[in-house]
């Protein structure tokens, strides 16, 4: 039976459309939902043909407003969205959304978790000198990029690389891997489990 998935982005959405245009198994992109009016996300879906809509997320920066939030899962619920995948959404999900689809949100990030957790994660692995970078898909907790690890694909770092040079081959390591863990997930070879501390 069919998974209807939502993508949540803040950004550019390359990992939306390689979503869309990769192998979920019966996992399918019903919707694109977006925090920011102007995410180039926005116009992939349109040429995607993807559904796709911007909700207010309320008068925070980083996280949701509590009514905002709530209205958001009330959305995704009310359209019968199954699994929710996170694709550069700059926002921390805490109460309503995660109550509303515990076990069922998934984010991608581009390190191999749990070493360099937040912003610039590429940036981070790359000043610190690692030999060997990646990216992880993983269930959300409620926590900054912690929560149950799906997948993960590592990328050696290059004695020529840059940081932008080393985040572009992540980039596409992402891309593959994140269809990849929503397969698993609609096919129950992937399940939430807590992460033992
Ligand atoms: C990706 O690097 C992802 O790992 C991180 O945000 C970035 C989003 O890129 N969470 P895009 O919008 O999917 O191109």
């Amino acid at each position: 039976m069919e998974t209807k998935i939502a993508v949540l982005a803040s950004g550019t959405g390359s990992n939306f459309s390689a979503l869309v245009n990769g192998d979920t198994g019966p996992g399918r992109v019903d919707i694109l939902l977006t925090d920011n009016e102007n995410a180039g996300a926005l116009k992939l879906a349109s040429e995607l043909g993807v559904d796709s809509r911007y909700l207010y997320p309320g008068k925070y920066r980083t996280k949701f407003g509590t009514k905002e939030e709530e209205y958001w899962a009330e959305f995704l619920l009310n359209r019968g969205i199954q699994l929710v995948c996170l694709a550069g959404l700059m926002r921390i999900i805490k109460g309503p959304l995660l109550d509303a689809f515990h076990g069922r949100i998934m984010n991608i990030h581009p390190s191999l978790l749990p070493a360099f957790p937040g912003l610039d994660a590429q940036g981070q692995a790359f000043r610190y000198g690692v030999k060997i970078a990646g990216c992880t898909v993983h269930y959300v907790d409620g926590g900054t990029d912690t929560g149950p690890i799906i997948l993960q694909e590592s990328v050696p770092v290059l004695d020529s690389d840059q940081r932008d040079s080393l985040a572009a081959r992540i980039l596409l390591k992402e891309h593959e891997i994140y269809s990849k863990a929503v397969k698993a997930h609609c096919q129950g070879r992937a399940v939430y489990s807590e992460v033992v501390r």
